[in-house]
């Protein structure tokens, strides 16, 4: 499979606190000068155009509270050969950047969501932030982006009682709700014993109150998600298997933290880190060069969820 996605983690901070992803020792931030600048994100982006990337998500941490994110959108999105700018974000800052996100060039979002009760939203997440992140998802519809998804991580006891009700958004709004299987990833979440919902019984539950759910065909290169709608739906659905499917085979990803470091998947080590030869001055074909290396590689760094260890998604973000 060849390799055309970057996720780029623009901070290793976030604005919530989520019971299943943020770890309970928060550790150290990275220092100021550990940080790439907006100048050296965007080399290093070109660089990863260059070796083949055609599609780049921002992710965090929390990428909108990242300085300046607007205009490293802009920055982002006018790198030649690059066809589409996303950003996968917990919505908390986005009613007031969505205008001005897509000005820039952001063409899809991506929003987290794992509850539509102000109180549970609190218990998941520490923060009453709720009625914020709607209105994120509001503005979100009516800024005009390609597509808007909403990311629901599902979990037995916590918000499987709402799966019936997210499905319904999928029908009244053009959105994909995407219900995603919780995976344990550090020593706090692998204490939420009990909450993965194999994604089998999530669509089960759906049909029993929507009808047999329409396959929406899947693009090539299109992620893990597999599509499904409700006849008549505005917009559709998407099931995101970590624990009970293994998609690695198809996968066209590699990552890039906030200080540089290159990960040729989500549940591998960093191989690489970009921040010296950016810094030294390296030239965006020298650079393309080292991370055309890194994409040959990407098979031997294989693994899925439930054999990886210890990750940290609150700082690669997914
Ligand atoms: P698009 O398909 O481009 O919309 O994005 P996406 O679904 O890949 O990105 P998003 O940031 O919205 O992530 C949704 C979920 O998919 C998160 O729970 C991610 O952790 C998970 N995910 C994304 N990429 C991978 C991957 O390579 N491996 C695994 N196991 N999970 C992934
Ligand atoms: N299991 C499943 N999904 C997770 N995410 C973060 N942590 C986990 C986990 N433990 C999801 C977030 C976000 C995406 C980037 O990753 O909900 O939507």
């Amino acid at each position: 499979m060849a390799i055309d996605y970057l996720r780029l983690s623009l901070t290793d901070r976030c604005n919530l606190n989520c019971i299943y992803c943020t770890p309970l020792e928060k550790g150290r931030y990275l220092a100021r000068e550990e940080l790439l600048t907006h100048e050296e994100i965007a080399r290093a982006a070109g660089a990863f155009v260059k070796a083949g990337v055609k599609k780049i998500r921002f992710t965090g941490g929390e990428p909108l509270i990242k300085k300046n994110v607007v205009e490293l959108a802009g920055m982002i999105k006018a790198i030649p050969g690059l066809k589409e700018l996303a950003l996968t974000t917990n919505g908390v800052c986005l009613a007031a950047l969505a205008g001005d996100l897509r000005k820039a060039g952001v063409d899809c979002v991506n929003i987290s969501l794992d509850t539509l009760k102000r109180q549970t939203f609190k218990r998941i997440t520490g923060a009453d932030r709720f009625n914020e992140v709607w209105s994120g998802v509001q503005k979100s519809l009516r800024a005009g982006f390609r597509r808007v998804k909403l990311n629901v991580v599902i979990m037995n006891g916590i918000n499987d009682g709402e799966i019936a009700e997210f499905a319904g958004l999928s029908v009244e709004y053009p959105l994909t709700v995407r219900f995603i299987e919780f995976f344990p990833v550090n020593t706090r979440s692998v204490k939420l014993t009990g909450a993965l919902l194999p994604t089998a019984e999530v669509k089960r539950r759906i049909e029993r109150i929507y009808g047999r759910l329409l396959p929406a065909g899947t693009v090539k290169g299109g992620g893990p998600a597999r599509g499904y709608s409700v006849k008549g739906a505005k917009g559709g659905m998407g099931f995101i298997s970590g624990r009970s499917g293994y998609f690695c085979g198809s996968c066209n990803r590699v990552r890039m933290d906030c200080s540089g470091n290159v990960y040729p998947c989500l549940f591998s080590p960093p191989v690489h880190n970009l921040r010296g030869r950016l810094r030294s001055g390296a030239g965006c074909a020298e650079l393309a060069r080292d991370i055309k290396n890194i994409f040959l590689v990407k098979s031997e760094y294989r693994k899925d969820s439930a054999s990886a260890g210890h990750i940290e998604m609150s700082s690669i973000g997914g």
